[in-house]
């Protein structure tokens, strides 16, 4: 059977930046503060082929923020459980700081999306029935702006592995990056 190209796997990635298809939504693995490992759901909001990266948001007071800024490696996978198919993909994570590259993103974004950006406490912050925090935070700005807390996140791969469960033989392939900037395909023993 024939390894899926390069492309194919890419135009998989880019369609899921604008439809509810398995791959919009990715686990993305981080190293924690401690060193244990972090995964957790993220939606894909772009693919950029010619670069070879992807990006999503996140609230910038959220864990994983500080975990990227301390070690950027990351890993993201996507399950199709349909297709019976798996997209392992690794690369390094860069946190979007330059304002002018920040509020083009933010302004790329629905409403809905950009209201998320509105809660008042940091992610994961320890709360009552009321909503408020159990422990005193630090004073914040009572109308802080949505888009500081906002924080788009890429990451640019190095590798992309494929998983095909669907038919016998079983298929896996893997794409490297190489030094010139392109990607090298191998098919790997399921
Ligand atoms: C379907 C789904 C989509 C999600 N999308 C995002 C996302 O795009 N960005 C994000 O920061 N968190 C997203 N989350 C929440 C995260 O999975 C996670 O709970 C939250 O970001 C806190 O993660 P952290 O404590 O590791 O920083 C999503 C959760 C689900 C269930």
């Amino acid at each position: 059977m024939p390894l899926p190209t390069f492309d194919a796997l890419w135009q998989h990635l880019d369609t899921a930046t604008r439809s509810r298809s398995p791959c919009n939504f990715l686990q993305l693995a981080t190293a924690g503060l401690d060193g244990a490992p972090q995964v957790r759901t993220v939606v894909l909001r772009q693919a950029d082929r010619q670069a070879g990266s992807l990006s999503f948001v996140t609230d910038m007071r959220s864990p994983k923020v500080a975990e990227i800024g301390r070690d950027p490696r990351v890993s993201l996978l996507c399950y199709d459980p349909a297709a019976n198919t798996q997209l392992r993909l690794s690369g390094t994570a860069s946190l979007l700081r330059e304002d002018a590259e920040r509020r083009a993103f933010w302004q790329s974004l629905r409403g809905r999306t950009l209201a998320l950006f509105e809660a008042p406490h940091a992610p994961g912050t320890e709360i009552g029935e009321d909503g408020q925090p159990l422990l005193q935070e630090q004073p914040r700005e009572p109308d802080a702006d949505p888009f500081e807390r906002f924080q788009p996140v890429t990451v640019t791969l190095s590798r992309l592995e494929w998983l095909d469960l669907s038919a016998e033989p079983h298929l896996r392939c893997l794409y490297r990056r190489t030094d010139d900037g392109g990607w090298k395909g191998t098919r790997l023993s399921p």
